[in-house]
C-alpha cells in the first residue's frame, strides 16, 4: 500500500509544480462530555498518507532540496498512549508512511516556513479547523512580510480540494478491490436481512443483524446512519430512528452500506414484509425498478453525468401518469417538476472514500462525463408521503396509494464498455423479493 500512497503524492506534486500542499487530519470527535468516537481520518489526508491518526500534518513540498514528503504526528509518550492507543511516533512516521522527514506535531510553527518560503503558492483547503486555518494563514501573511528580504515565497493560497478530488474521482484496481470488499459485505447484509424480515419484529432487530456482520466480516462499521423503514416511514427520507414494529402489509425500504478499508457501499433494497406485495405496491415498485434498470443503462464512457437521472425521471413520470397520480403532457410534467412531490432527490453521487464522495458533477453548463474507473450510486425511488397537497393542476392522491416508499440502490463503476452493476449480488425483481 505504500506505493500505492507514494505515487498518489508524486501525481499531486506533478500538479502543484513550485507549490507547497498541506493536509490536516481530522479532529478528534468527541460523543459526548469526554468520551471519544472511533477515529476516523480526513480522507484526503488517508488518500496521501494512509496515516490514521489525528494530530498530524502532512506537507508536499516537490521543490524542496531535501524533503518532498513531511509529516508531523504526535511523538510516542507512554502515558498517553495508554490512554488512547499505540502512536507512529516521529521515527517511525519516516520507516512505516515513507516521509522524508518527520517532526513533532509541537515544531510545526518553527519548520513549516522552510518548506513554503520558496513556495509560489501554498495548496490548502480552509476547513473546519478554525485553530488551523488561522496558522495557515498567519504563516502566509508573515511569509508575506519577509517576501522583499528574499524574492520569494507563496503570493496565494489555492484550494487544494479541486485537485484532490479529480483524483479521487477515479479510482484505480486497489480502490476498486476495497470498494468490492465493502459491496460484498453489504450484499450479504441485505440478503440476510431479506432472510429473516418478518412482520412483527422491530426495525432496530433487522438493523442490529446487518450491522452484526459489517463488522463480522472485518468492515469498520455502517458507512452511514442505516436506514430501515417499514410502511409510511420509507417516506422519510434519512429516517434513522429504526423503532417501529413491523407490519404484515407494509413495505420495508433498507438504505444500508458497509465501510471497508475507508471505503464504502451504499445500497437500497425495498421489499415486502409479509413476503408479498399488496397492489399498490407492486404497481409503485415496478416503475421503480424500471427507471433504475434503465438509468443504469445510461452509465456509460462519454454520457453525461445527469443522463440517468433524466432517463429516471422520464420513466418515473411517465409511470405516474399512467397510475394517474398525475396527469398531462410528459414533457411539461418533466419541465415544470410537477414529479417533485414523488420523486425529491437525486438519482446518482459519487462514492468512494467518502459515501457522498468528492468530485465535480458540472462545469458550468457542461455536464461532468462519465469515464472509466468513476463509481456513482443509480438510486431513484417514489414516495407518496402521507396527505401530500397535489399541484393545482394535478389529481386528487387516492389514499390507497399513501404512505408507500420505494427506492432501488445499486452502486455502479463506469467501465470501458458500459457498466457493472458492483451490487448485483442483492436481489430486486419482484419474483426474488417475495418470499
Ligand atoms: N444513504 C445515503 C444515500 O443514499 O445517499
Ligand atoms: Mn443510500
Ligand atoms: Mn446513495
Amino acid at each position: 500500500m505504500q506505493s500505492e500512497y507514494r505515487q498518489r503524492r508524486e501525481q499531486l506534486m506533478s500538479k502543484i509544480g513550485n507549490g507547497t500542499a498541506i493536509f490536516r487530519s481530522a479532529p478528534t470527535a468527541v460523543m459526548h462530555n469526554d468520551v471519544e468516537y472511533n477515529y476516523r481520518q480526513d480522507s484526503d489526508f488517508f488518500y496521501l498518507t494512509g496515516f490514521n491518526e489525528p494530530q498530524a500534518v502532512a506537507v508536499l513540498a516537490p521543490h524542496h532540496a531535501e524533503h518532498r514528503f513531511i509529516l508531523f504526528v504526535q511523538p510516542k509518550d507512554r502515558e498517553k498512549e495508554v490512554w488512547s492507543g499505540y502512536r507512529c511516533g516521529v521515527d517511525a512516521a519516516k520507516e512505516l508512511y515513507g516521509a522524508d522527514e518527520a517532526y513533532p506535531i509541537a515544531e510545526l510553527d518553527e519548520k513549516l516556513p522552510q518548506y513554503l518560503e520558496k513556495a509560489e503558492r501554498i495548496y490548502y483547503h480552509f476547513g473546519r479547523d478554525r485553530n488551523f486555518n488561522d496558522t495557515i494563514l498567519k504563516h502566509y501573511q508573515s511569509l508575506l512580510r519577509t517576501y522583499p528580504k528574499r524574492g520569494t515565497g507563496p503570493v496565494a493560497i489555492e484550494d487544494s480540494s479541486l485537485i484532490l478530488s479529480s483524483m479521487r474521482l477515479i479510482k484505480n484496481k486497489t480502490e476498486l478491490d476495497l470498494m468490492r470488499r465493502a459491496v460484498e459485505i453489504a450484499v450479504e447484509a441485505h440478503n440476510h436481512a431479506l432472510q429473516i424480515t418478518t412482520p412483527g419484529r422491530y426495525e432496530y432487530e433487522i438493523q442490529a443483524e446487518i450491522e452484526h456482520i459489517f463488522r463480522l466480516r472485518g468492515g469498520m462499521g455502517p458507512a452511514y446512519p442505516s436506514i430501515v423503514a417499514a410502511g409510511r416511514n420509507a417516506c422519510v427520507l434519512h429516517y434513522i430512528e429504526n423503532n417501529c414494529q413491523m407490519q404484515e402489509n407494509e413495505l420495508l425500504l433498507i438504505d444500508a452500506g458497509c465501510a471497508y478499508g475507508y471505503y464504502n457501499s451504499d445500497i437500497t433494497r425495498t421489499f415486502p414484509v409479509g413476503g408479498k406485495f399488496t397492489g399498490e405496491q407492486k404497481a409503485l415498485y415496478e416503475i421503480v425498478l424500471e427507471a433504475q434498470k434503465q438509468a443504469i443503462a445510461e452509465v456509460k464512457p462519454g454520457n453525461a453525468f445527469d443522463a440517468p437521472h433524466k432517463k429516471a425521471v422520464r420513466i418515473l413520470t411517465e409511470g405516474l401518469v399512467e397510475l394517474g397520480l398525475l396527469k398531462g403532457e410528459i414533457d411539461k410534467l418533466i419541465e415544470e417538476e410537477k414529479y417533485k412531490p414523488f420523486y425529491m432527490h437525486r438519482t446518482s453521487h459519487w462514492l468512494g472514500l467518502d459515501v457522498h464522495d468528492v468530485g465535480i458533477y458540472q462545469h458550468g453548463e457542461n455536464p461532468q462525463l462519465l469515464q472509466p474507473g468513476q463509481v456513482l450510486t443509480i438510486e431513484p425511488g417514489l414516495y407518496i408521503v402521507p396527505d401530500t397537497q397535489p399541484a393545482e393542476d394535478q389529481p386528487a392522491i387516492d389514499p390507497r396509494w399513501a404512505g408507500i416508499g420505494i427506492r432501488i440502490e445499486d452502486d455502479v463503476l463506469v467501465t470501458a464498455e458500459g457498466n457493472e452493476v458492483l451490487t448485483a449480488g442483492v436481489p430486486k425483481e419482484i419474483e426474488d423479493v417475495e418470499r
